[in-house]
């Protein structure tokens, strides 16, 4: 990727990925009026410029320039190939014996949960699916797809996944403000209306979190739960990627009833991991997971959607009162 940009003018540069702008501001390089000039001569010119003054040497510029537009090109990924099932083959429990199943199929418009102790294998599943492994992760798994073995693109997909992870995963939009984030996101998916997908998508973070945020808010001055509900509401309206993994939502601090409404889509496969029986009970089927492997597959029934109607109910209490308490207000 470096020999491919190096001697690349800005201007081409630009023109092929128009991100690459984010990181010529971060680092204050000016390209304006330098558009016919190579990249590498731009930032030897920057570095010399400098002088004393300088921090970094051309080679490190070219190395995180490269490195940027790599993350954002693997960010912005788009897979329009649809999944229309997923199976999952037997690997071992954590004690190497193996697991009792043959084969689970997913398929598209289902929602499976994940339940078991903690600690017994519950996001390492989620991780297995994420990775489409192939017998190459601790518990020796094999995923396929659409009944086969997944090409390579699809691994290492970030689009795949929804355990936001901001602070991990997003430094290289460090930079941007929220809107800016969401105009270069929308702007990738779509042709036109960006502006309008931006203001709903803020306002959806905004109905999951418990302060408001701008539009003009610093992505990295979000706290913990209000990213979150940005990427919970980013990939709700934005992402097309065709399955969907949910890590404990509950303990995001956010409205998780809300945040399920945005997230459950009848086109995907979603699987989300909980310890909450509202979550739990959410989902089609539930995986049983102990001891590192899926000890039972077990069909939510009509009874059990009953006690999920009670259970949202006391939930929506639950919630009332938290919020309460967290205004301050007392509860007699
Ligand atoms: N089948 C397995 N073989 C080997 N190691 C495993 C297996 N399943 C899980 N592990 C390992 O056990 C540890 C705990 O698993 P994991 O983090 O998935 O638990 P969890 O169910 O998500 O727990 P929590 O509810 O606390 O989030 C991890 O290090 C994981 O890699
Ligand atoms: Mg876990």
């Amino acid at each position: 990727m470096i020999n491919e940009i190096k001697n690349q003018t800005v201007g081409a540069l630009l023109g092929t990925y128009p991100f690459a702008a984010v990181y010529f501001d971060g680092h204050h390089v000016d390209t304006k009026g330098r558009e016919s000039v190579t990249v590498v001569d731009v930032f030897s010119d920057f570095v010399t410029a400098a002088g004393e003054d300088a921090v970094t040497t051309a080679d490190e510029l070219l190395e995180g320039l490269s490195e940027h537009v790599q993350q954002m090109l693997l960010f912005l990924a788009d897979d329009l190939d649809t999944v229309r099932s997923l199976n999952l083959l037997p690997g071992t429990h954590k004690d190497g014996t193996p697991e009792n199943f043959t084969n689970i199929t997913i398929n598209s418009g289902e929602t499976i949960c994940i339940v078991g102790p903690t600690g017994s294998g519950k996001s390492r599943l989620l991780a297995d699916i994420e990775w489409v492994a192939q017998g190459d992760t601790p518990t020796g798994r094999t995923v396929l797809l659409n009944d086969q073995v997944p090409d390579r693109k699809w691994r290492f997909s970030p689009t795949h996944k929804l355990v936001a992870q901001l602070s991990q995963n997003m430094n290289f939009v460090m930079d941007l403000t929220v809107e800016e984030f969401l105009e270069m996101h929308a702007e990738s998916r779509l042709a036109d209306n960006v502006s309008d997908v931006v203001v709903r998508i803020i306002d959806q973070a905004n109905a999951l979190a418990g302060e408001s945020f701008a539009p003009t808010t610093p992505i990295t001055s979000l706290s913990g739960g209000q990213s979150r509900a940005l990427m919970i509401a980013d990939t709700a309206i934005l992402s097309r990627s065709p399955i969907v993994l949910i890590d404990e939502i509950e303990n995001a601090g956010i409205d998780r009833q809300k945040a399920l409404e945005l997230l459950l889509s009848e086109e995907k496969i979603v699987l989300m991991a909980t310890h909450d029986p509202v979550l739990a009970l959410m989902g089609g089927r539930r995986l049983i997971i102990a001891n590192g492997g899926i000890e039972a597959v077990i069909e939510t029934t009509e009874a059990e959607r009953v006690i999920l109607k009670e259970l949202a109910v006391m939930d929506r209490r639950m919630t009332d009162l938290r919020n309460r308490l967290r205004r301050g207000e007392r509860l007699e």
